[in-house]
């Protein structure tokens, strides 16, 4: 019932009278006159006006269960949105979820993290209100091996729903950080559990700076936000929004032929690394190339000084800029 009420506030620019959405809504005066309270402790500002009624002031940038109940309109990827204050990590909770029978689709946020996981065993700092921290459980019939291409699928979606809800030109340094004029505004963490030939589930966690105002030093030089690269503060929940539906669209052509050949195209223009002189550093060996693309399985094809062709696989490597981070 609150999803409806605000949807009914944010539909209309004046005041609707408790009378009517009662009326509306099958309920008496006092339910909706409760619900508005509760509206407000999320931090909705409501006008409440004697003889006229409410009316919503100002855009806010809350995200709540409800503000994401649209995301799980049946033709999108979404099923399930599991949101919270805080957790220690959204990629923890949801394998904690998928372990518990959440079913493919299911969308764990949480405002703030207490220890965001990056990739190799970093931390990722996820402060309170002005960043995205959500994680995608799917159930794909896939091969174990195939999982991590849904990691350069997930890229895909971010990069060009960033660029929809921010009006940017992000790109992706390979495999799927997000960057914008060469510093990072989005990182991707897939977990698995699997066994030799059967997925039991992928966790994809997502990690966007979105409107954080000021970086640690330690960032400055590598890292930005929607807001720094912009100036302006950018809607969340418009912006999960355009990224399930990119979502959806990748997942669905990627899932026809479990590789990335349908949209190889539009992923090769958002490529970063194209063309750039790259070091890659594996466990026991590194080496330099130029990086000239990727295969339709997502390894990274690095042309060595001797024209032979290397193809470098994701999970097993850092790639880096031979002068910097791309
Ligand atoms: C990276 O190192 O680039 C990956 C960062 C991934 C961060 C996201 S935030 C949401 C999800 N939960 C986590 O603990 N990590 C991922």
């Amino acid at each position: 019932m609150k999803a409806s009420i605000l949807k009914e506030l944010k539909g209309r620019t004046d005041y609707i009278s408790g009378q009517a959405l009662a009326q509306q809504l099958d309920v008496s005066r006092t339910a909706i006159w409760k619900m508005i309270k509760q509206l407000e402790k999320e931090g909705y500002k409501i006008e409440a006006v004697p003889n006229r009624g409410y009316r919503l002031i100002g855009g806010s940038d809350i995200i709540s269960e409800d503000e994401l109940s649209y995301l799980m309109d049946e033709s999108w990827l979404i099923h399930k949105v599991y949101y919270y204050e805080q957790v220690e990590s959204t990629n923890t909770t949801a394998k904690q979820l998928a372990e518990q029978g959440a079913p493919s689709g299911s969308l764990v946020i949480a405002e703030s993290q207490r220890a965001g996981k990056g990739r190799r065993g970093k931390g990722w700092i996820s402060p309170k209100g002005s960043g995205i921290w959500m994680s995608l459980i799917l159930k794909p019939d896939l091969n174990p091996l195939s999982a991590s291409m849904l990691t350069l699928v997930a890229a895909l979606a971010v990069s060009r729903g960033i660029d929809m809800a921010a009006g940017m030109e992000t790109q992706i340094k390979w495999p799927n950080d997000i960057i914008f004029k060469g510093k990072k505004i989005c990182g991707i963490l897939t977990e698995m559990s699997s066994e030799l030939d059967h997925i039991h589930y992928i966790v994809t966690g997502i990690g966007i700076n979105v409107n954080i105002t000021e970086l640690p030093d330690e960032l400055k030089m590598i890292a930005t936000s929607c807001y720094l690269a912009t100036g302006r503060q950018i809607n969340r929940v418009e912006l999960i929004g355009c990224i399930m539906k990119e979502m959806k669209y990748y997942y669905e052509l990627f899932m026809i032929q479990h590789d990335l050949s349908l949209f190889l195209d539009q992923y090769h223009q958002r490529l970063a690394n194209k063309d750039k002189e790259v070091k890659v550093i594996g466990q026991t060996e590194g080496y330099q190339g130029v990086a000239r693309g990727i295969t339709e399985t997502g390894e990274l094809l690095v042309e060595m000084e001797d024209g032979s062709i290397r193809k470098v696989i994701s999970g097993e490597v850092s790639v880096r800029g031979i002068y910097g981070y791309i």
